[in-house]
């Protein structure tokens, strides 16, 4: 039997993009809306491995965009299981700018969505334990 903990630690997820021109605002780096459009597929993925249900997004909670992130750059997403509820779940975001030619990495955007699991009517539906 898999206890919650496990659950959790194996459900997060962790996506490594490169930065291309069509990425970016018209200053060259990265756009918002593309940076919040990588968090939803990255909680969605994170969410979908914890409950094994479908799941929605239902809110994204406030988005701090700490570093700009410039075309050409490696960037890692990871999302991680950080509250559990009776059918939804809240998922934190990180983005981490790798620097490539050194490996380090530094926190450049961070958020977390709420995820809730639903049934084939779209309602909300118990996570299954
Ligand atoms: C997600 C959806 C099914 C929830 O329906 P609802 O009637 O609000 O459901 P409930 O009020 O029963 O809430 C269900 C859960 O979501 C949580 N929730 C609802 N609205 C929320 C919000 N704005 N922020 C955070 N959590 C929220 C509730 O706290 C509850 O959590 P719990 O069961 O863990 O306690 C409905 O809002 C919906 O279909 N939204 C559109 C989803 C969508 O299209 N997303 C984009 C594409 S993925």
């Amino acid at each position: 039997m898999t206890s919650l903990a496990e659950r959790i630690e194996h459900a997060s997820t962790r996506i490594t993009k490169l930065v291309f021109p069509q990425d970016t605002n018209p200053i060259g780096t990265l756009y918002g809306g593309t940076a919040l459009q990588w968090m939803d597929e990255v909680a969605f993925l994170t969410a979908t491995r914890f409950a094994r249900q479908q799941v929605v997004t239902v809110s994204m909670d406030r988005v701090d965009f700490k570093v700009p992130i410039p075309q050409g750059a490696i960037v890692e997403l990871i999302g991680e299981v950080r509250r559990v509820g009776r059918t939804s779940m809240t998922i934190q975001v990180r983005i981490l700018l790798e620097d490539a030619m050194v490996g380090t990495q530094e926190l450049a955007i961070e958020g977390s969505l709420v995820m809730v699991a639903v049934g084939a009517d779209m309602k909300p539906v118990p996570l299954s334990a």
